[in-house]
């Protein structure tokens, strides 16, 4: 029996396998708009045979947006756009779809990667960045704004309504980015936070923000259905937020009903030292599964079908997410399957495909018609 390919139950979601599609920004976003191109991005691999899919980082205001292609479920053309997006998917696909809740703090208006990914400077279709204290990213780039109490009021605000019209278009679970150096992640680490009022300072004050945002989130979304926190586990930096610290802030998430950790790592600083390789972030995973008793996804170079089995085998994590592994071969699920002897959900379209010596390969699901 794999263990990948057991199932697991997140609320209301009875998934039959541990694999998750990572969130990844796709950049392509028309004014926040959902586009043809998420139809056919998040439809594919819906059909993967991964259990969850998550919809890439999705601000909940405008300015939150790391760069003008960012998604954005902030306004009513926003939402209108994503929902022939979530219909398509949820018709074609029994994967879970689930939306990653996010504001880029002082690492919004940029460039997008492929248009080298700077700060995109006023007047030059750059806006105002916010964050916990006027530091920026980079030495030498234009320092964010400081939230005031309106400030963060406005943005716990958006992460609710956020919630709301996620629910409202049948999302299954929300995810909220606490990682990779973007804006609750900016509260939570020492080296962007020198607030000195109550969301600075100790580590409690540090994650007095982000634990308000949970709270919100939470209340705000269907009580079926799961809300986990993706967080950076290490900022790779001396003096940073650090494992440690994570250990703490889960422990605190844990008591308000977080119902996954997704343990990424760094993204504070460009000075960050990464030590990477295969599976460099699943000690993070192990030690929070291993501390807390949290449900674990683990990220980060995991490319192989063993080595997920591996995984979740020894009880490293409940889950892996893949990003890149899956962007390279959107059927990695079926692949693993064939390997590890078990079985995928797939449309009976595509039965015809499987190859004669895996006649297992797929389940017999009935499909569309959630
Ligand atoms: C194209 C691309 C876009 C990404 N966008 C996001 C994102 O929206 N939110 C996020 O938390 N991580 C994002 N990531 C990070 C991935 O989710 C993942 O954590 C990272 O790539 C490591 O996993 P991998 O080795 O399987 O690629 C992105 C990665 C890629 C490659």
């Amino acid at each position: 029996m794999s263990s990948l390919f057991s199932p697991f139950t997140l609320r209301n979601l009875n998934l039959p396998n541990r694999i998750v599609v990572s969130p990844m920004c796709q950049y392509v976003a028309d004014n926040g708009k959902a586009t043809p191109w998420h139809v056919v991005h998040l439809g594919n691999l819906a059909l993967s045979g991964a259990s969850m899919v998550f919809i890439e980082a999705t601000a909940v205001e405008p300015s939150g947006r790391i760069t003008p292609g960012d998604l954005g479920l902030y306004n009513d053309e926003t939402e209108a756009a994503l929902r022939p997006v979530l219909e398509a998917v949820h018709t074609v696909s029994k994967a879970a779809v689930v939306m990653q809740l996010a504001h880029a703090g002082r690492k919004a208006s940029s460039h997008v990667p492929w248009e080298t990914g700077q700060l995109i400077p006023f007047g030059e279709g750059g806006w105002e960045t916010y964050a916990p204290s006027a530091v920026p990213q980079k030495e030498g780039e234009r320092a964010p704004k400081a939230l005031d109490s309106a400030g963060l009021a406005r943005v716990r605000d958006a992460f609710v309504a956020t919630a709301h019209r996620a629910a409202r278009l049948g999302v299954d679970g929300v995810e909220i980015h606490a990682a990779h150096g973007y804006l609750l992640h900016e509260f939570l680490s020492p080296i962007s936070n020198h607030r000195t009022d109550e969301y600075g300072g100790s580590l409690e004050n540090r994650m007095r923000f982000p634990l308000e945002v949970f709270d919100a989130v939470r209340a705000a979304f269907p009580a079926d259905k799961p809300v986990g926190v993706r967080v950076s586990a290490s900022d790779w930096m001396e003096g940073g937020w650090d494992i440690a610290q994570t250990l703490i802030f889960v422990k605190e998430l844990q008591k308000r009903g977080v119902d996954w950790i997704d343990a990424s790592s760094g993204g504070i600083s460009p000075l960050q030292k990464i030590a990477v390789g295969p599976g460099y972030q699943v000690p993070f995973a192990e030690a929070i599964r291993k501390e807390t008793g949290v449900t674990t996804i683990s990220v980060g170079l995991i490319t192989e079908p063993r080595q997920a089995e591996d995984i979740i085998a020894t009880g490293k994590a409940d889950f892996i997410a893949l990003a890149r592994a899956i962007l390279y071969d959107p059927r990695w699920p079926w692949h693993a399957a064939a390997l590890l002897g078990a079985a995928v959900d797939a449309p009976p379209s595509y039965w015809r495909a499987l190859p004669r010596e895996h006649g297992d390969l797929f389940r017999n699901a009935s499909f569309g018609g959630r």
